[in-house]
This record gives structure tokens, C-alpha cells and sequence, in this order.
């Protein structure tokens, strides 16, 4: 076992040192932003979102070891304090009581000079080993696995003297990438899958075990991709010749694994046997393309939550004008259907953040005409609406919509081609934007009514559909009366049984400090 003396310290100094020499000034996680024109700017941003978790400013991606220890949520996450843009990778942190408030703590981890993570501190887990909160994450370049640990309840860590821990890929092996580790507790031993992929061949999770954390055997494939589901791309990630991000754990009787590939997350859920696993039931996390990165934990009660990242979509230049980029997605309860496939629910913590409500019932949706909903406009709102698809060929509902109609959005169910649509070509006046057509396969059961739950947080919109299908989409509307909602219908009636709609209270009075 390694001792106390084996781990270094990152203390409050080196990462106030680092980040006080950094262009723009922004300081710790923990405090406010202190650069005022940027403060200024974050403020006024009608597309930077107020009840969602992500950093005071700058670039996060991919959530990290998000766990429930002492009481409370702890959430990392890769931040590049330098600005909004992806480069030198830290672990930003924050805590919560509750999944849905959260406090910034300090940064978690820097990149330490001439170690294996010089390039930065890439994804992994965070696990509590007897009563010693440890992360397992990735050290680049080259990619090697990592440990640190926290002796003063996750305030700071300790990166373990030896690392690397995991230094090579297994013998013999020419994978296309070796990152991400996911790290589970069974059977008195510790197990760790890895994100990999073999060229022309697919990706794959590594598995290996280990009995203190520190030294891993590597046993074999805990699964693989298949040569038949590659698709053209630019790289390997794209083709899905490399798995990014693995988890894996019990569900319901069964096992799912998450891997992110080819632009999203894709979930599998099968049987685990003598440490392989065999996927059954195969789909998407979500439907949008800008959900990625998914992480899981369980929380309280004994739920299993799922935390993804909420890509951009927009350019480079202009995330890095705004000063922030990336967004962390409400958590997701899943369960398993009937039909063995991954369902998911917003959790209900979030109604915390309910305000002002309105209740609309049994109205007509007639084809052609959609008047807006009086008295609804917020760019900040829960939707629950239910919906009797009727005769028409589409219906849904549409969110953002400017008072001439000159910008809205629209989402949609597609009765004739079975598809769950967010539909973007109008929500922006901006050319800057992406305004494409996001979604995927959804059917409803006959008589079935459409269940839409959406949560709109300034330029973030998740979409819940019958608590089966997830679709997380951006939108950047240019107008600042572009706030309407309504609902509408194609190809001929349907019905609004009802739709209840909440006003959404930002998570922190300003949003840069809590
Ligand atoms: C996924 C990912 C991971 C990597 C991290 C780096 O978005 O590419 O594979 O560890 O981001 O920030």
C-alpha cells in the first residue's frame, strides 16, 4: 500500500500561483470573476445559462468522477482556466446538497510541470477507497493513468509520487488512444475500464484489477465495438474507431456500459459474466448532437444519475469572445424499460427551481394557425406538456418564438417518419449559429400520448420525451423577444391535454460566484 509520503500536494498556493499568472486574471474557481469588462460581459450574456452548472468562466468539458460522499454531490469537470478554449486540462470542482445548487470549490487538479500530466489532467473517476476520496484520471502526453488522493475531505489533492500507475497499453497492442479510466468496487477487488480503439478495427474498453489502486493487471476486453458500425470521419473518435469516456455499472438486474464515440453517447445494456460483458440492447443517451462525455454515479437514494456535457454550437472565435464555453446537463434518473432499453427522467430535484406557474388544459391544435400561449415568455422555463397526436402527421410544441414568428423553435414528433426533432432553422436571425435539424428514431405506442418535458436555460434546451428519449440541443436567438411558446401541429388536429409551465430560478443570484 502507498503511504501518505507518496502523494504530492497540490497545495492552495501553486493553484492560486498558476491561476493569478494566467491572461484575463479570472482567479480561482471559488471566487469571483475579477477581470471586470469579462464580468461584465458573462452578466449581460443572454445565451450563458443560470440554472445549470458550469464554471464562474472560461472552457469546461466532460463531467468527472461525480460522487455522492459525506452528505453531499461532488462534480469535477475538465476546465481550462486560461480561457474558452480547449487546452491545458484542469478538474474544476464543485460540491452540492442537492444536484441542482452548487458551490465552486478550488481546482481539484493542474497539470504539474514535467510529470506525466505536464499536458494536462484529462477525464477519469473519482472513487472512496475506505475513507480516502482517490481520483483515477488520465495524464497526457503520451496517455497514461493517474492517481491523486484528498486527506482533508476533498478540499485538495495529492498526486500519488508514482504515477503513472497504468503507463502503456497492454503488450502487443496498438490502440488509437488509452484514456478515461472508469473505476468500480466488486468483490473486495477494484476493476477499471478504459477508453481504447484499435485502428480499422473499433473501439473497446480495456479491462483491468487491481487490489490497492496502484498496481493494475490487465485482464482483456470487458467489451468491443464492431468493425460494421465504423463510420467515414476524420479521425478516430469520429469513425468510432476510439471509445471515449467508459462507464459502467449494475442497473436493474442488468449492466450498461456508456461510451462516447462517433459524436455521441452511446449506451448498451447486457450481461456482465466472468468479467465480460455482453451488450443485448443498444441506443443513444440522447438524441441531440450535443450531449457527450456521460459520467454516472449513484446519489442518495440509491438512484443511478447520469451527467453529460453540453457542447456549443457555435464557432470557436465566438466562444472564446463570450469567455465561457460548455455547460454541465440537469441530472438524469435512469431506469431500464420493459423493452430492456436505457429510460430517463429528470430528477426531481430540480423542481427546486420552480417559480411562477401557469396551467393550460384542453386546448385545440389546429393545422396552420398556432397563436402563442398568453401570458407565457421566459427564455428560463419548465415545460410539461401532454399532447394527443390526433390526426396530425407532426405536432410538438414551439419555444423561443419571436412575436412575428421572425425566430422560434420548434419540437417536433414526427408520427410518419418516427422521429423526435428539434428543429433550429429559425431560432436564430444570427448566420453565426448552428441551425441544423438535430434528433432521432421515437415512436409512440398507439394511443400513446407525446410527453414532452423541456427545460429551456438561455441558449441550453433538454427535451425529455415520454421519459424514454433525451434530446439536448443548443439555440442562440438573436432577439431579446423571442420568448414565446406555443404549441402547433401539421397534416391535420391534435390535442393539448395539458401543459403546466414553471418559471426556472437561477441556481446563484449572479452566476459567476455559486
Ligand atoms: C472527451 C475527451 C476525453 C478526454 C477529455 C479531454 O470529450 O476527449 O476523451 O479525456 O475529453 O478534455
Amino acid at each position: 500500500m502507498a503511504s501518505r509520503r507518496d502523494f504530492l500536494t497540490l497545495s492552495a498556493a501553486t493553484v492560486l500561483g498558476e491561476l493569478i499568472a494566467l491572461p484575463g486574471g479570472t482567479g480561482r474557481c471559488a471566487e469571483p470573476v475579477e477581470n471586470e469588462p469579462l464580468q461584465k460581459r458573462l452578466v449581460a450574456d443572454p445565451h450563458r445559462p443560470r440554472c445549470h452548472l458550469m464554471p464562474p468562466a472560461n472552457w469546461m468539458n466532460d463531467p468527472n468522477g461525480p460522487v455522492f460522499w459525506n452528505g453531499q454531490y461532488h462534480m469535477f469537470y475538465q476546465y481550462n482556466p486560461n480561457g474558452a478554449f480547449p487546452e491545458s486540462m484542469h478538474w474544476g470542482h464543485a460540491v452540492s446538497p442537492d444536484m441542482v445548487h452548487w458551490k465552486h470549490l478550488p481546482t481539484a487538479l493542474a497539470p504539474t510541470p514535467g510529470g506525466p500530466d505536464k499536458d494536462g489532467c484529462w477525464s477519469g473517476c473519482a472513487v472512496v477507497a475506505g475513507r480516502v476520496p482517490t481520483i483515477v484520471y488520465t495524464g497526457v502526453f503520451p496517455q497514461v493513468q493517474c492517481l491523486a488522493r484528498s486527506d482533508d475531505g476533498m478540499m485538495s489533492w495529492r498526486k500519488f509520487v508514482g504515477n503513472p500507475v497504468i503507463a502503456v497499453p497492454p503488450q502487443g497492442m496498438e490502440t488509437m488512444g488509452f484514456r478515461d479510466p472508469c473505476v468500480w468496487h466488486e468483490a473486495d477487488e477494484w476493476f477499471l475500464g478504459l477508453g481504447s480503439g484499435i485502428k480499422g478495427q473499433g473501439g473497446m474498453v480495456l479491462l483491468y484489477r487491481s487490489t490497492d489502486l496502484i498496481h493494475w493487471d490487465y485482464l482483456h476486453l470487458l467489451c468491443r465495438g464492431r468493425k460494421e458500425e465504423l463510420l467515414p470521419g476524420k479521425d478516430p473518435v469520429s469513425t468510432g474507431e476510439m471509445w471515449e469516456c467508459p462507464d459502467f455499472f449494475p442497473l436493474a438486474g442488468k449492466h450498461t456500459l456508456l461510451v462516447s464515440t462517433q459524436g455521441a453517447v452511446i449506451y448498451s445494456v447486457g450481461s456482465y459474466v466472468n468479467h465480460y460483458f455482453r451488450p443485448e440492447v443498444q441506443g443513444k443517451a440522447d438524441l441531440g448532437g450535443c450531449y457527450y462525455a456521460a459520467r454516472s454515479m449513484v446519489d442518495e437514494k440509491r438512484r443511478r444519475i447520469l451527467w453529460g456535457w453540453i457542447k456549443e454550437g457555435r464557432s470557436d472565435a465566438a466562444q472564446r469572445a463570450a469567455g465561457w464555453a460548455g455547460v454541465m446537463s440537469l441530472p438524469r434518473v435512469l431506469t431500464l424499460g420493459p423493452d430492456g432499453t436505457l429510460g430517463m427522467a429528470p430528477a426531481p430535484e430540480i423542481e427546486a427551481l420552480r417559480g411562477k406557474h401557469l396551467r393550460f388544459e384542453n386546448l385545440p391544435i389546429a393545422p396552420g394557425s398556432s397563436p402563442l400561449l398568453k401570458g407565457v415568455r421566459g427564455d428560463s422555463l419548465e415545460i410539461h406538456a401532454e399532447i394527443e397526436p390526433g390526426a396530425s402527421e407532426t405536432v410538438g410544441l414551439k419555444v423561443r418564438t419571436a412575436p412575428g414568428g421572425e425566430e422560434e423553435t420548434l419540437v417536433t414528433y414526427s408520427r410518419i417518419s418516427g422521429r423526435l426533432l428539434v428543429e433550429r432553422e429559425r431560432s436564430s436571425l444570427s448566420r453565426d449559429v448552428d441551425r441544423g435539424s438535430q434528433g432521432g428514431p421515437f415512436a409512440l405506442a398507439p394511443g400513446e400520448t407525446l410527453k414532452l418535458h423541456i427545460f429551456l436555460d438561455a441558449s441550453v434546451i433538454e427535451i425529455f420525451a415520454n421519459d424514454r428519449a433525451c434530446l439536448t440541443s443548443r439555440i442562440y436567438p438573436s432577439r431579446p423577444d423571442s420568448l414565446g411558446l406555443g404549441a402547433f401541429a401539421r397534416g391535420g388536429k391534435a390535442r393539448l391535454k395539458a401543459l403546466d409551465v414553471w418559471e426556472m430560478r437561477p441556481i446563484s443570484p449572479d452566476r459567476l460566484t455559486t
